[in-house]
């Protein structure tokens, strides 16, 4: 992935490409739930970073996500492909401006295919794969999410996610319950990790930001940004 360089891209530049190079490291923090530090290289963050600001400006803004039992998140988000909200995904933003949300872009997909491939080692894990809902989240320094499961989704297709910015932990669960064991994660800027297989209804979970951790060349000042791209198993 690192130092690719041909191919369809966001915009002008051409970062995301069909080029797979083997990343540096990965573990496997329980079957199916892979972490890829250093996927994303600075410029490919900076593109990202540059494309959730354009989508968090509409035509669904970012939005506190409000909760069905009152109170809001105190994470952001913005969404793309489709609009999530508690529980449910509908392709206009309901619970904000009824705008319908901006497309999910293909070369999104092709950097999941890309994900997959290089979290399991294996050239055909992106097969098949099209994400068609990527949620945005922006986290300030005290911003945290609870404890949850992915599964407002009719599919069991991998969850691919990025992060840039801040660093976090991120806890990783069963999916028994939202209790212990579990395992903590420093996702660092660049970050990839996989919940897919066994591991993809595991509890899971962002407790801690740690501010100042970024790096500014990511175009990201302060906060940190995550990307969970999904099937929804939706049509229509
Ligand atoms: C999520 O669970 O949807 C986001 C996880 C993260 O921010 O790393
Ligand atoms: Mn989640």
């Amino acid at each position: 992935m690192t130092g690719a360089r041909t191919g369809a891209t966001t915009g002008a530049v051409p970062l995301f490409d069909d080029d797979v190079q083997p990343p540096a490291q990965r573990s496997e923090i329980a079957p199916g739930a892979v972490h890829v530090p250093g996927w994303l290289t600075l410029p490919q963050q900076r593109e990202l970073v540059a494309a959730c600001r354009r989508w968090a400006a509409g035509p669904v803004p970012i939005r506190h996500t409000r909760l069905p039992r009152g109170g809001a998140m105190s994470v952001q988000t913005v969404c793309i492909g489709w609009h999530w909200q508690p529980y449910r995904y509908t392709r206009t933003g309901d619970d904000v401006n009824g705008a319908r949300v901006a497309d999910f872009p293909d070369w999104m997909v092709r950097l999941g295919r890309r994900a997959l491939v290089d979290a399991y080692q294996a050239p055909d894990a992106g097969d098949g794969y099209t994400p068609d809902t990527a949620l945005i989240n922006f986290y300030d320094a005290a911003a945290k999410l609870g404890m949850h499961q992915d599964k407002d989704e009719r599919s069991d297709a991998p969850v691919v996610s990025l992060s840039i910015g801040d660093s976090c932990v991120f806890r990783l669960g069963s999916a028994e319950n939202r209790n212990r064991p579990w395992s903590d994660v420093e996702l660092a800027s660049g970050d990839l990790f996989v919940l897919g297989g066994p591991s993809r209804f595991a509890y899971h979970g962002v407790p801690r930001i740690h501010p100042g951790t970024g790096h500014p060349d990511t175009g990201l000042a302060h906060g940190r940004l995550n990307i969970t791209m999904r099937v929804t198993g939706l049509t229509g």
